[in-house]
């Protein structure tokens, strides 16, 4: 990222509240790196800030600013903008085949339907998978599922991509696609997982812990870290059990 563009994604002292939980008091972040990775426990709020970043959830006090306009802000060039993918693809996918989906993302240029679908054949032809076009969403695994979520969201191209545990459902090559699609990738990319090699080589890692960040630095610092406490803390209960 050059320092002289705009800080791609800031927020400012924020307050999120979801149902009785305070995810998050006073929060303060500017994400900057053009790859970050977020790790911590589950429920420490990464899927929340994520839902910050894309204006799914408003904070009860403070702002989330991306590429300069207010997360919340519904204009049309939102989507240019961020784009997420979510955890569970099911939560994402909304049409009933592959290609249908794929042109989803290419909607905002305002082609025919049918034109869009058949440029989605076309990015599905060139990555080997020409064959995925026509098919059911549901006939398609949870990986598969999430593959096409990959694609929707390189095919949307927004300028900072949020990708919610994408490894989890992936198969070995599925993953290693991934890590090297990633590293391809032009845009900013932040990425959280439990599977820490994956984010280990990234230039900022930020270990979030009951929604406040607790290490903040090089992945490789980050993440080691992040395992220590862990390994400290599996110890400490293995001797209280014993
Ligand atoms: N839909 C929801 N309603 C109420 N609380 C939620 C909801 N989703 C998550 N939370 C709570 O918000 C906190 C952060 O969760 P989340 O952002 O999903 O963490 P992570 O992604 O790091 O596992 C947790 O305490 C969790 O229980
Ligand atoms: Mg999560």
């Amino acid at each position: 990222m050059s320092p002289l563009a705009p800080c791609p994604i800031h927020m400012d002292q924020v307050r999120l509240v979801r149902g009785t939980t305070t995810v998050f008091d006073g929060l303060t972040l500017r994400l900057n790196e053009s790859r970050i990775g977020l790790i911590g426990d589950n429920g420490a709020g990464k899927s929340s800030l994520f839902r910050l970043i894309c204006g799914l959830d408003k904070p009860a006090s403070g702002s989330v600013s991306v590429w300069g306009q207010d997360a919340q802000s519904r204009t049309a060039e939102r989507a240019g903008r961020v784009g997420m993918m979510f955890q569970n693809p099911d939560d994402q996918i909304i049409f009933p085949t592959v290609e249908e989906e794929l042109a989803l993302s290419l909607s905002p240029n305002g082609l025919p339907r049918k034109v869009n679908c058949q440029q989605a054949r076309e990015v599905l032809t060139a990555r080997g998978l020409g064959h995925w076009a026509e098919r059911a969403i549901g006939s398609l695994s949870q990986g598969q599922r999430q593959h096409v979520c990959w694609l929707a969201l390189m095919i949307a191209s927004p300028r900072s991509v949020l990708l919610d545990e994408p490894f989890s459902s992936l198969d070995l090559p599925g993953r290693t696609m991934l890590d090297v699609e990633i590293l391809k990738a032009s845009q900013q990319v932040i990425v959280s997982t439990h599977l820490l090699n994956h984010v280990r080589g990234f230039e900022r890692v930020i270990w979030l812990d009951k929604g406040q960040v607790r290490a903040d630095g090089n992945g490789a610092s980050v993440c080691a870290a992040y395992e220590a406490d862990v390994a400290a803390r599996c110890q400490s209960q293995h001797l209280n059990i014993g």
